[in-house]
């Protein structure tokens, strides 16, 4: 479904990404590892469109996104949960849901549409505070409302960037059986998150990046077994 080769992008004079191969098939979970400052938000952004590759191919759905624009790549049908979540402050719960909500353009979408009301029962707490403004809601329910919103778009790939970030053990643990949810219902995931352990209960592959390049790829019986490969790569 998604195909990335060699990207490379960078920052104005200094380059982030030197040669990104990774590749998604459909209703995979895959994740997307490493420390610190290694590039992994830098990728997403670059296959968004958010920032320009310099150099590379990115295919979705056999057609060649790199370089558009990044409202044509959301319709294309990738759907991101930001890092730092960026709900709308000053819209209801309500109004960030339906903001960017986009009927399936694309086929291939394996379940129904998202709607409001399938979304609630996902999400009852959103629900319950569909009126509040988003800067009212808790960190949790901040998080539920970027990833509904994501949702929203009918995306054929959910990317979700540090989607438990900062979050109480409980709500943490609520993601993670959503994202379980979305993954057993087919819907193909890419997910970062600096926790490796529930990382390797969901995701059916993993590519480890540093300094920018893949330097490892494995499935999970693989990432947990190299326990070399996690402390030089990952600190765990
Ligand atoms: N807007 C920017 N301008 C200049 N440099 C940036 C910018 N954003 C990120 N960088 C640099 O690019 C490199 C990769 O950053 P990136 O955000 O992709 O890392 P990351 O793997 O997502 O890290 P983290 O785990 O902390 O989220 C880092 O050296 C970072 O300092
Ligand atoms: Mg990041």
């Amino acid at each position: 479904m998604l195909e990335v080769k060699g990207l490379e992008a960078s920052y104005g004079a200094s380059q982030v990404l030197f040669g990104v191969d990774l590749a998604i098939g459909a209703g995979e979970v895959v994740s997307l590892l490493g420390r610190n400052g290694m590039g992994k938000t830098t990728t997403v952004r670059s296959l968004l469109g958010l920032l320009t590759p310099r150099a590379g191919a990115i295919t979705f759905g056999g057609a060649a996104i790199a370089g558009l624009p990044a409202f044509r790549i959301a319709q294309a049908g990738i759907g991101l949960v930001p890092e730092g979540r960026q709900i709308f402050p000053n819209l209801s719960v309500r109004e960030n849901l339906i903001a960017t909500a986009r009927a399936p353009r694309h086929s291939g979408v394996s379940s129904e549409p998202w709607t409001l009301e399938r979304l609630y029962s996902l999400f009852p707490r959103l629900a319950e505070r569909e009126a509040n403004m988003g800067n009212q809601l808790s960190g949790g329910e901040q998080q539920m409302l970027a990833i509904g919103r994501a949702l929203m778009t009918n995306p054929r790939l959910l990317i979700l960037d540090e989607a438990t970030e900062g979050l109480a053990p409980l709500v943490r643990a609520e993601i993670w059986r959503i994202l379980d949810m979305l993954k057993r219902a087919g819907q193909a995931i890419l997910v970062i998150d600096k926790n490796v352990d529930a990382l390797t209960r969901i995701a059916d592959r993993h590519y480890v990046i540093e300094k920018g390049r893949i330097v490892w790829s494995g499935d999970s019986a693989a990432l947990q077994a190299d326990t070399a490969l996690r402390s030089r790569y990952l600190g765990v």
